[in-house]
C-alpha cells in the first residue's frame, strides 16, 4: 500500500478534493471491511484536511447513531437521530454545514474547540446507515466547495463497502 500523508492547502478545493478522493480511492482499493475503511478513511481526512480537530464516523445501529473510527478526542458515544449537528444531518439526509456551532440549537459539544462543523449522511441503497463527522476550531471552516467534495469522498467510502 503506497500511502502519504499528503496535507493539502485547499486554496483550490475542488482539485485538492479530486487529488484527495484519488489518494482515498487507492487506499481503501480491494478491502470491504466497515472498521478497517471507516478506520482509514477518517485517518486520511485528519491528516489531510487543514484546521480540522475531529473526523469520523458515527454508524446507525438499532435507530441511533453510535460512535465508529475516528481521529481526535473522544466523543460522546451515542446520538438519537433528530439531535445534534449530526442527528440532524441524519433525519434531513442532507449535508449540514454549520458555520458557527454555539448559534446551532442541540449542538452536541465533545470537544469545546470545535467551533464549526460538516455532517454528510452515508446512504447505501436508498437507506441511511451513518454519517461522516468533520469539527474545525475555526469559525466557518466550511463553505459549498467542503460539501462537494467530502460528498464525493462519502461516496468513495460507501462504495469500498460494496465492491
Ligand atoms: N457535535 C456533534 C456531536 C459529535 S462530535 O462533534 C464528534 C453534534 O452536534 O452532533
Amino acid at each position: 500500500m503506497e500511502y502519504r500523508a499528503s496535507r493539502y492547502d485547499f486554496h483550490d478545493k475542488p482539485a485538492d478534493y479530486a487529488r484527495l478522493r484519488d489518494e482515498l480511492a487507492a487506499l481503501l482499493a480491494g478491502e470491504r471491511d466497515l472498521v478497517a475503511n471507516a478506520a482509514n478513511t477518517a485517518a486520511l481526512l485528519f491528516a489531510a484536511l487543514p484546521e480540522v480537530n475531529w473526523a469520523g464516523f458515527y454508524f446507525l445501529r438499532d435507530g441511533e447513531l453510535v460512535v465508529g473510527p475516528f481521529q481526535g478526542k473522544p466523543a460522546c458515544v451515542r446520538i438519537a437521530v433528530g439531535r445534534g449537528v449530526c442527528g440532524s444531518a441524519a433525519a434531513a439526509r442532507r449535508t449540514l454545514v454549520v458555520p458557527d456551532v454555539h448559534q446551532f440549537p442541540g449542538h452536541i459539544a465533545c470537544d469545546a474547540d470545535s467551533r464549526s462543523e460538516i455532517v454528510v449522511p452515508l446512504m447505501r441503497s436508498g437507506k441511511l446507515f451513518g454519517v461522516l463527522d468533520i469539527d474545525s476550531p475555526r469559525a466557518a471552516r466550511f463553505d459549498g466547495a467542503d460539501a462537494s467534495g467530502l460528498e464525493a469522498l462519502a461516496e468513495v467510502f460507501t462504495q469500498s463497502l460494496a465492491e
